[in-house]
């Protein structure tokens, strides 16, 4: 008796996967949590007036005065900011995301059935964009790479990690107060609208205390987040583009899943007030060079130039999940 009873609270995870993964009948979003229509009683707004860090516009975020962060009561230790970046600043991290990431000595699921050097520059290699590469690239790794089969990280298996992404996420972990995060590990995930990712917990890295920074690019998803077992009951919480969720001290083990993608109500990549050019730069970066940086984020102020990663984008959502490996005194596995 008591066997059936905990198989069937094991479900609970389960149970809302399977609903708001459904297409028939499409599932009811009366219980998501969607903090951009008003904040839902499941929340607190924590937005703390912290001095801004000069690296923010650089970067493509706005001011720290104008982000807007979340906590979650039945989930402590789960912080949600609110899309903080300009919409340059989205242009420039979907393109890295497209352009960049996916590129060698990165690695991708395209690996086990062939070598792509270069993934972007290979779907529109030709006249005719290749929709069926196109739509194979579901993840890349990122500087330590996670392997799938073992989860164990090593030393053999690692890469930069790209620079310009390790400031970011220096930015965040700053403003949050992790102060010591340094960013070693990432998976970029891509989906379709009919993509899901199924519920899992993040335990690979060596460090467990660091938080796990998720940013999240193109269109909307729900995204399920319980507790350390499955019979939790999840909540489902709508995740926009730009939206920084961080999981942190008791939410860092949970499991957590996105059941389906949504159509995003509107394209903050595209808000053309804030596709203005970065004019100079007196800033102190930590990693990378400001004057190559410049360049890099302001071209894709031009909407020709960025005409094909806003097609990706309009049928397509990016998730960045990035970790720290190692413990603070540490800087290889071995040591
Ligand atoms: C993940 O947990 O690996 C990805 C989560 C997301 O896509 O939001």
């Amino acid at each position: 008796m008591k066997r059936n009873l905990d198989i069937k609270s094991e479900d609970n995870f389960m149970k809302r996967f399977k609903y708001y993964k459904s297409n028939k009948p499409e599932p009811s979003l009366d219980k998501v949590v969607r903090i951009q229509y008003n904040v839902p009683i499941e929340v607190n707004n924590i937005s703390n007036i912290i001095e801004d860090d000069s690296r923010t516009k650089l970067l493509g975020l706005r001011n720290f005065t104008d982000w807007k962060t979340y906590t979650f009561n039945k989930h402590s230790g789960l912080f949600l900011i609110a899309n903080p970046f300009t919409s340059l600043g989205q242009r420039l991290w979907i393109r890295k995301c497209l352009e960049d990431y996916p590129r060698k000595p990165n690695k991708t699921n395209i690996d086990i059935e062939k070598h792509i050097e270069d993934w972007w520059r290979e779907i529109h290699k030709n006249d005719e964009l290749d929709r069926k590469l196109q739509k194979k690239l579901r993840w890349t790794t990122l500087g330590y790479h996670h392997n799938w089969d073992t989860k164990v990280y090593c030393e053999k298996n690692r890469n930069v990690f790209p620079l310009e992404l390790a400031e970011l996420c220096d930015v965040v972990s700053q403003y949050l107060g992790y102060i010591h995060f340094k960013a070693q590990a990432a998976i970029v995930n891509y989906y379709h609208m009919g993509s899901t990712l199924s519920a899992h917990t993040d335990h690979s890295e060596v460090n467990l205390e660091a938080p796990l920074l998720s940013f999240s690019f193109g269109q909307s998803a729900i995204f399920l987040i319980g507790g350390q077992e499955k019979s939790y009951e999840p909540s489902a919480i709508l995740l926009n583009s730009g939206d920084i969720l961080v999981m942190s001290k008791e939410a860092r083990l949970c499991y957590h899943a996105v059941p389906k993608i949504l159509q995003a109500s509107n394209q903050p990549w595209n808000n053309y007030e804030e596709l203005i050019q970065i004019a100079d730069n007196d800033v102190k970066t930590k990693y990378i060079n400001d004057e190559t940086f410049i360049n890099e984020i302001n071209r894709n102020a031009d909407n020709k130039e960025w005409s094909q990663f806003s097609s990706y984008v309009e049928k397509s959502r990016i998730n960045v999940n990035v970790r720290q490996v190692l413990m603070e005194n540490q800087d290889r596995l071995d040591n």
